[in-house]
């Protein structure tokens, strides 16, 4: 079958076409358009709605028509459009919500609804067929950090997750308070690259607790009281904090995965959303499982297919194929897991 798959939840807009057996796997990508509107809020520190809307309704045609291009006859070939419902910023969410339903009606094809998480973790599942289960997945994103147990392909079970902010939040905010440009995570990483000790050793929120909960907001008001203790910190200083910040953050992760895949007997770790597109974590995470000699198999996205694109909400469509008509797909903001 062949999917169109339509994303719009935060900033970027996105299109992409996959063809895959009905069953799931076999996965292949023919097409990945992803435009964004982040140089547009690189200067106000975070996300503007209103902006990241109204460059959406400028760009979701062109990226649709940029992405069916691989195929001779689109409106034949395309067994069924997914699109992202949520969770996600509603008036992003409605700029591909509404053109789905509008390509639906006309094309006369099904909607796939997906939720944006499970996009993350099915993003690993494109053109790798190998994933044994059970698997834990942890979505790690600037709005999200979930952990879950997937006891097969379509069958997900939240474990825990943050009880504020996310872990690229963590990046974000802490990046605001240095003056690194929106999204940091991806400045932090490498102002983090030369440095090899911890001095500022911050806290590692609920690292010991008995869940599989996390807490990131803590860290942002630790990393500011270095800062104006520092007053104004050197390149150095900064490099320094960014790597006490990576491994405090990275601790915790690291902790409460390992525990998820011990506890469930894990045969592998699924990472998914933009901060497992960080190098050092999937370096960190490779050192664990050979250290505990576990046999834990890891996978990561590509870059590309860590932070956000329609490539991973087409994949998702393929294992949970809720075929729905377009008059009852709906944007719902607040979407979680079940
Ligand atoms: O998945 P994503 O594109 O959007 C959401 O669904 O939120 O993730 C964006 C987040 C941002 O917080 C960004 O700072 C973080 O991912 N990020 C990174 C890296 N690349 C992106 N964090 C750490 N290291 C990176 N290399
Ligand atoms: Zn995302």
């Amino acid at each position: 079958m062949i999917i169109l798959g339509i994303e719009t939840s935060c900033d970027e807009t996105s299109a992409a076409v996959l063809k895959a057996n009905k069953k799931g796997g076999e996965i292949k990508l023919l097409s990945n358009v992803i435009a964004t509107s982040l140089s547009l809020h690189a200067k106000t520190g975070g996300i503007i709605p209103e902006i990241a809307a109204r460059e959406q309704v400028k760009f979701i045609i062109p990226v649709i028509e940029e992405s069916i291009k691989v195929l001779k006859n689109p409106k034949s070939e395309i067994d069924a459009i997914a699109v992202t419902v949520g969770p996600g910023l509603i008036g992003s969410l409605l700029v591909g919500v509404e053109t789905a339903r509008t390509i639906s009606f006309v094309w006369d094809k099904p909607i796939i609804p997906v939720n944006h998480l499970f996009g993350h973790i099915y993003a690993n599942f494109i053109g790798e067929d190998n994933i044994q289960f059970p698997a834990i997945a942890l979505i790690i994103s600037g709005g999200h950090t979930d952990l879950v147990l997937m006891k097969n392909q379509s069958n997900i079970k939240w474990l825990g997750g943050t009880r504020d902010d996310a872990a690229g939040e963590a990046f974000d905010k802490t990046g605001r308070l240095l003056n690194l440009p929106y999204p940091a995570g991806p400045q932090i990483e490498s102002l983090a690259m030369d440095v090899e000790k911890d001095i500022y050793h911050f806290p590692r929120p609920m690292i010991g607790s008995d869940d599989f909960d996390f807490s990131f907001s803590g860290l942002k008001a630790a990393v500011f009281r270095e800062v104006q203790k520092l007053k104004t910190p050197s390149d150095n200083d900064i490099k320094n904090i960014s790597f006490s910040l990576q491994e405090a953050i990275f601790s915790v992760l690291i902790k409460k995965t390992f525990k998820a895949v011990k506890g469930f007997d894990a045969k592998s770790i699924i990472l998914g959303g933009g901060v497992s597109a960080n190098q050092t974590l999937r370096k960190r995470f490779e050192e664990k499982i050979k250290s505990e000699n576990l046999g834990t198999e890891l996978f990561v996205p590509s870059k590309s297919l860590c932070t956000d694109n329609a490539a991973m909400i087409a994949a998702a469509a393929v294992f949970n194929p809720v075929e729905t008509d377009w008059r009852k797909i709906t944007a719902n903001p607040e979407l979680y897991f079940d």
